[in-house]
């Protein structure tokens, strides 16, 4: 969360909590209100809902966890319930339903949020489970802005005209290009995920202690000027490069180039929100599924890091050997550590964000882009499912991979160093990109050898 819920201050609390409500409805109305109608009705993608089912679903889990199972409340509307649990109807199905439309939608939201606040007001934030910490006002800011990233990945998919501007990010730091490509985290035991941040999901908890193997991360992400080359080299077209299933993946898609990329006069170009322009080299490559990910790490003679070694390298401190909230240590995320919320709509430049470093020396672990790791998404030691079976563990299992770190498009509020998201393998419009690593185990001992 941006500000630390643990605060007794239930007074600031409050404070904190109707500022999150609010962040997350100003994207939802900046996403929606900048096209017409017939835009927000209309299904841009069969994987995606058209983004009024996403402003009304918003509202619907509003409503059904804080007015109904915080305040008690009678239902607004009952008889649509149906129509916006995300597990009754697949996306693709979602047009088709009898959907509120979107002045509806918006009075539904804004009902719903009237009452939110005057629950808020006076609704205890200690007691129960739910409540302690604000944990369900927390839960719904962050399932907001998590929705405000898929509505803008809608918007990524939508044809038509521009409707989406913000002030790009600045140029990189003066050091930017003479950084180390790698850093070393040393091995050892750390202490990944957490018992303590109020506001973190249950697949991030609990706090669990891991041996990592000492290893090389890259100090940035892979830029689409490192990808461009991967490209140029043929990795699309060896299939030593890429698993049987990413290769036959690769073949049965035609995958060539990141999504969105494409060849005009000799050159890559990249359309993003309606604009199409060359490729930026700096900028961390998007848009990569994550059969793509892993075949130009083994193309470049390295691999993607596991989810344990990706939290190690962004939390683990070997100066004090405690585990951090984030790479820059305990404060929230501000301007000058990440590039998160919206605030741009495309990634940094690689290097930077320095104020963001980790201890390690990796930057931009946090914002700019989600980064695929090799890991399954599986139950941390100890997990139990909270506040619904739905919200993680039906998801368990060897389909989904694991990325971190959040995205520009990703809230501070909805992005931890703990924070775990999954996707498919053959994922490619979300705003993923990725780092590589190596095992530094031999390397060290031989040097320790040498030394002697
Ligand atoms: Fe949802």
């Amino acid at each position: 969360m941006t500000a630390d819920a643990q605060t007794p201050d239930p007074g600031k609390l409050r404070e904190l909590i109707a500022g999150e409500l609010a962040a997350a409805r100003a994207r939802t109305s900046g996403l929606t209100d900048c096209v017409d109608d017939d835009d927000l009705v209309r299904q841009h993608s069969p994987l995606m809902s058209p983004l009024v089912w996403d402003l009304a679903h918003i509202a619907n889990q509003e409503e059904l966890w804080l007015l109904r199972n915080v305040g008690g409340r009678e239902p607004i509307h009952p008889e649509i319930d149906p129509l916006y649990d995300a597990f009754e109807h697949p996306r693709s199905e979602r047009p088709s339903l009898p959907l509120l439309p979107p002045a509806e939608a918006r009075r539904y939201a804004s009902e719903v949020r009237g009452r939110v606040l005057d629950l808020l007001d006076g609704a205890p934030l200690a007691g129960s489970r739910l409540v302690t910490g604000g944990f369900a006002f927390g839960m719904i800011a962050q399932h907001e802005q998590q929705h405000d990233e898929t509505m803008l990945i809608t918007h990524q998919l939508r044809r038509g005209d521009r409707a989406l501007s913000a002030a790009p990010p600045g140029p990189p730091p003066a050091d930017a290009l003479g950084l180390p490509t790698e850093v070393l985290v040393p091995g050892g035991p750390f202490t990944m995920g957490t018992s303590d941040e109020p506001w973190a999901l249950d697949n991030e908890r609990p706090a669990h202690r891991v041996d990592v193997a000492p290893f090389f991360l890259d100090t940035v992400p892979v830029t689409s000027a490192a990808y461009a080359q991967f490209i140029a080299d043929g990795g699309y077209d060896e299939q030593r490069w890429w698993t049987p299933a990413g290769w036959e993946h690769r073949q049965q898609a035609g995958l060539a180039a990141p999504r969105f990329w494409s060849r005009e006069g000799g050159q890559w170009v990249r359309t993003r929100f309606g604009v199409t322009e060359p490729v930026p080299p700096a900028e961390p490559v998007l848009h990569v599924c994550w059969y793509e990910a892993d075949a130009y790490a083994r193309w470049a003679g390295r691999r993607l890091p596991t989810e344990a070694e990706w939290e190690k390298a962004a939390r683990f401190d070997p100066v004090t050997g405690l585990t951090r909230r984030y790479p820059w240590g305990d404060a929230p995320p501000g301007p000058q550590h990440a590039n998160l919320g919206q605030r741009h709509l495309q990634p940094a430049p690689a290097g930077s964000y320095p104020a963001g470093a980790a201890p390690s020396g990796a930057r931009q672990l946090i914002g700019d882009v989600w980064e695929w790791t090799a890991s399954d998404f599986l139950p941390y030691p100890g997990f139990s499912a909270w506040p619904y079976r739905e919200y993680s563990e039906v998801f368990f299992g060897g389909e989904y991979k694991v990325l971190r770190g959040g995205s520009f498009a990703v809230s501070p509020v909805a992005c931890r160093g703990t924070f775990r998201n999954w996707d498919y393998p053959v994922r490619r419009q979300i705003f993923a990109g990725f780092r590589t690593a190596r095992d530094a185990a031999a390397e060290l001992r031989y040097g320790w050898e040498a030394g002697r």
